[in-house]
């Protein structure tokens, strides 16, 4: 998949925005349209950094990108929190439903969020499913904990926004709740001495914990992102040999998970009745964007090995962007913003391939 270089990504958002509407009108309310063409009244976004918006600001942690050149693309160049140089695939999906872009829940005032009701963000850098995930780099949101601030969100402020119990159980119901969260567990705690499928039921058993929760609460429609192939991040492909070929091991560790979670949804979607579940392949999509060959994405327009920044790895050491960083003049001719996260292109083509190819993202059936 390649896209030339000086492709303005703004053109093709407005080309995603009437596609939304053209698809949103035809089609009659199958299982399909439910969850493609469907009018979602709030998005809510449990999850990591490929989706946090703000969380971490104002948490105590070294797990930050609120300074440049994070956020150079985002509307009129400004860092939020987002770890890219633009939009995240929470923000497209956002726009894609017609959707303000979901703000971060530690970004709200108490008033504002008593008068939100298009949905929140709780994702949090460096955290996961497990609870010790991401404390090795400082304080953050792991999902549970997640989970538990939107029961606060219903309970002290959208009691209070929707007059009746009804309309907050149909508000619910009729929302959105993606998730994107469980690849900083395998970063934290899986290695090779561990047991992959053990790991990989274990975190499995944990997330779907968090995920009846939430129906539990009375969420009804879900959108599933599995984990990313980290085995062929920056970061990881950094210290392979030969340098820059992907850890198959561990991509094979994190495929094991995507395989499991695949198959539980679709034991939830036959035991719990009008749920629905749209999976996301994540996973696959960033290794298509990484080219057919393992080594070398010599087809690709996309730098598909070297982040936007740092430009060269410290010493083996590898961080995010440095606070004001140069090195980074053409994000969108790469993959990768910085060793761990994709650019605002690469998130943008995760939206085409999601809702206008259909390849990416599919509704789980029973
Ligand atoms: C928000 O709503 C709660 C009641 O659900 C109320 O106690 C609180 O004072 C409100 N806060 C603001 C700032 O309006
Ligand atoms: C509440 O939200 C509405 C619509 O988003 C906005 O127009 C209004 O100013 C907000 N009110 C407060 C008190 O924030
Ligand atoms: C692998 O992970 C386990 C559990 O987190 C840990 O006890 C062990 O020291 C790790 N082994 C290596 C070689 O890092
Ligand atoms: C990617 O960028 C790095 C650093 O700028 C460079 O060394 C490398 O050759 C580039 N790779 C490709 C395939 O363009
Ligand atoms: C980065 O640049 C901004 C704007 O020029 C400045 O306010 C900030 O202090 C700089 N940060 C660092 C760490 O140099």
């Amino acid at each position: 998949m390649s896209l030339p270089s000086s492709l303005k990504p703004c053109l093709l958002l407005l080309f995603l925005c009437l596609l939304n509407v053209s698809t949103i009108k035809s089609k009659p309310l199958t299982q399909e349209t439910v969850l493609f063409g469907a009018k979602f009244p709030a998005l809510y976004v449990i999850g990591d950094s490929l989706v946090d918006s703000g969380n971490n600001n104002h948490l105590e942690t070294i797990a930050k990108s609120n300074f440049p050149p994070y956020g150079s693309d985002f509307e009129g160049g400004k860092p939020t929190g987002r770890f890219s140089n633009g939009k995240t695939i929470a923000d497209y999906i956002a726009i894609y439903y017609g959707l303000p872009l979901v703000p971060a829940y530690m970004e709200l005032s108490e008033e504002q969020k008593n008068n939100t009701s298009t949905g929140i963000n709780y994702a949090s850098a460096s955290c996961g499913i497990l609870p010790g995930t991401g404390k090795q780099v400082g304080k953050c949101l792991s999902m549970s904990v997640q989970v538990d601030l939107f029961k606060e969100t219903i309970d002290k402020n959208l009691k209070k926004k929707f007059k009746t119990q009804s309309e907050l159980s149909k508000h619910l119901a009729e929302s959105l709740f993606m998730t994107a969260i469980g690849i900083n567990d395998y970063s934290f705690f899986y290695n090779k001495t561990i047991d992959a499928n053990d790991f990989a039921t274990k975190l499995l058993h944990e997330f779907l914990i968090q995920i009846k929760r939430l129906h539990g609460l009375g969420a009804r429609k879900f959108f599933i992102n599995n984990l990313k192939p980290l085995g062929c991040y920056p970061n990881i492909i950094a210290h392979t040999v030969p340098r820059g070929s992907c850890d198959d091991d561990l991509n094979l560790a994190v495929a094991l998970y995507n395989a499991k979670l695949r198959r539980s949804l679709s034991h939830m979607k036959q035991k719990f009745s009008k749920t629905s579940f749209l999976y996301s392949d994540y996973f696959n999509f960033m290794l298509g964007l990484r080219g057919p060959s393992s080594n070398h994405a010599s087809s690709n327009l996309m730098n598909s090995t070297s982040p936007c920044c740092p430009s060269v790895y410290d010493g083996g050491v590898l961080t995010g962007c440095r606070a004001n960083s140069s090195s980074c003049k053409m994000p969108n001719t790469h993959i990768f913003f910085d060793p761990f996260h994709p650019t605002q292109l690469a998130n943008f083509m995760y939206a085409i391939g999601c809702f206008q190819e259909r390849k990416i993202c599919h509704v789980v059936r029973d």
